[in-house]
């Protein structure tokens, strides 16, 4: 059994990948398969906690221990869904890959073929870790993830300021056994003081015991 270490808090976690319309039949969005997320939701409701989920399409099934499902689309519905539920949290935990942008007056047709070439204008989405780092309060931890193919820590400690959060877990997804759509990752946990955890490669599942112990050290010290 797993330990109740999480029981009467209430977490909010993004997961999955955002789906951008171009046209009614076609999309922008990307590799994300939501593993991460799912296993982390799944691993904090194991230990008690109140877990509302927020997901991008995905093809997995969410632990039955989860409060509260909520399926979103694009980015926008993502942020409005956060916005509307973050203000009762104690920890917020945004492991989705929202698609950095999304398609300026995305056609209500399907576009047609008949031109050799058509351009799409992409305008930028929301920043919804960002939005949520701005109006967060004092004692709700706020997490992040930072998906990078180089120099890691560098930019994961400057996204931890950037979007205010108090930990941002680093992923370098340049490899082809951890990171983006596969079972495994290997993480960095940064915390505000510059301390960096190595969490070694392993299953997602373990990973996600390990960042909720982390969590529950931290807020339990
Ligand atoms: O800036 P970058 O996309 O690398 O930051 C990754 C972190 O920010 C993740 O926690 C991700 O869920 C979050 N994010 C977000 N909204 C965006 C872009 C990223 O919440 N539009």
């Amino acid at each position: 059994l797993s330990p109740q270490d999480f029981k009467g808090k209430k977490i909010l976690i993004t997961a999955g990948p955002t789906v951008e319309p171009i046209d009614p039949v076609r999309n922008i969005t990307n590799k994300s398969s939501g593993k991460m997320g799912y296993e982390i939701a799944k691993e904090f409701a194991l230990r008690g906690a109140e877990v509302i989920l927020i997901s991008g399409p995905t093809n997995l099934k969410p632990s039955p221990l989860i409060k509260e499902i909520i399926n979103i689309t694009t980015a926008e519905e993502m942020l409005e869904a956060a916005k509307d539920k973050y203000e009762n949290m104690n920890i917020i935990i945004m492991t989705a890959a929202v698609s950095d942008f999304k398609v300026k007056n995305a056609s209500k047709q399907k576009i047609k073929k008949d031109k050799d070439s058509i351009t799409l204008e992409l305008i930028k989405n929301p920043d919804i870790l960002k939005t949520i780092g701005k109006i967060k309060k004092e004692n709700q931890l706020l997490v992040g993830f930072a998906a990078e193919t180089n120099n890691l820590i560098e930019y994961a400690k400057k996204k931890l300021k950037e979007k205010n959060c108090d930990l941002i877990i680093a992923n370098d997804v340049s490899k082809a056994e951890t990171g983006f759509n596969v079972d495994y990752n290997e993480v960095y946990i940064l915390n505000k003081l510059g301390d960096v955890t190595h969490v070694e490669k392993n299953t997602k599942k373990n990973i996600a015991i390990n960042i909720a112990d982390y969590i529950s050290k931290l807020i339990n010290s």
